[in-house]
């Protein structure tokens, strides 16, 4: 029986220290931090999103500013928007909701917000920064997965560490985190070999590969902590992980539940990394 481990409580404690500091930074220092967000076109898990990034912002002290642009709106137009919020003195943190439609390309989009200004840390400079360990922030997602192998009390130097994905938002950041503190770490992917027997090597194990159920109970060892960042919707509606849940809860020490695990997490590190970001910019160390 594996011990549940509670992204909402977490995320909660993360949050409340957000609001704690942000209302110290009020208080000492007049500055409110600001992030704003950018929606283009209609996609409703977008606007779910988007809508919750709001609600967080308000939760903490934030102020929020969104930004809601329609569907046909050019890469020029997009580009105009983000070199206004660029010089923008209010806004500490920009955050443009992915995917954008087709006419515009993200990567376009992300080079040119600001890299102090860059809260999903996707931005070149932020990614080399956390390949040298030497970053502001970190990609919400893998932050909010390390603070819950954290929350544990598990450590993480000399264990063995498999994460299944090698996405750059998070795969690929997170085996970067989980090496910085010193875990033996291996990538799996779509053409990785004998997947089973290397993830059964794990003391930790994170599933990003957006397959539903995809690791199963012989895929993980005996008293392993797993991680599952997955969300995927099935055909009844519901939301379900990576991770066969039902398979693998028995095996594992600890678990993350999907919903409730990694998610709420994500918005959590969203809040910290700018609170960070108005720290930063206003030369601000405590
Ligand atoms: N779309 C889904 N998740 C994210 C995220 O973390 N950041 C951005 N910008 N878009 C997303």
């Amino acid at each position: 029986m594996a011990n549940i481990i509670d992204g909402k409580a977490v995320s909660a404690k993360v949050k409340e220290q957000v609001r704690i500091e942000t209302e110290a930074l009020i208080q000492k220092h007049g500055i409110q931090p600001g992030l704003a967000v950018v929606i283009v076109g209609n996609d409703p898990a977008s606007r779910v999103y988007v809508n919750n990034k709001k609600k967080a912002c308000e939760a903490v002290g934030f102020k929020s500013f969104e930004y809601a642009l329609p569907e046909e709106t050019t890469q020029e137009e997009l580009l105009e928007l983000v070199d206004t919020l660029n010089k923008d003195k209010n806004v500490n943190g920009i955050l443009v909701q992915l995917p954008v439609p087709k006419q515009i390309d993200d990567k376009a989009i992300i080079n040119a917000i600001a890299a102090e200004k860059d809260v999903d840390a996707f931005h070149p400079e932020n990614v080399g920064r956390i390949m040298i360990g030497e970053y502001s922030f970190l990609p919400c997602t893998p932050a909010g997965a390390m603070e819950l192998i954290d929350s544990t009390g598990v450590e993480i130097a000399g264990k063995n560490c498999v994460v299944i994905g090698r996405s750059n938002i998070v795969g690929k950041p997170m085996a970067m985190l989980l090496l910085h503190r010193s875990g033996t770490v291996t990538i799996c992917h779509s053409k990785t070999q004998n997947l089973a027997e290397v993830t059964r090597q794990a003391d930790i194990l994170v599933a990003a590969v957006g397959r539903a159920n995809f690791v199963t109970g012989d895929m993980v060892k005996e008293g392993a902590v797993v991680i599952d960042v997955g969300i995927n919707r099935l055909d009844n509606g519901k939301l379900c992980g990576d991770v066969n849940y039902a398979e693998v809860e028995p095996k594992a020490s600890w678990i993350t539940p999907v919903p409730g695990g990694v998610g709420p997490m994500t918005i959590a590190m969203l809040m910290r990394n700018t609170l960070t970001a108005a720290k930063a910019q206003n030369g601000i160390q405590d």
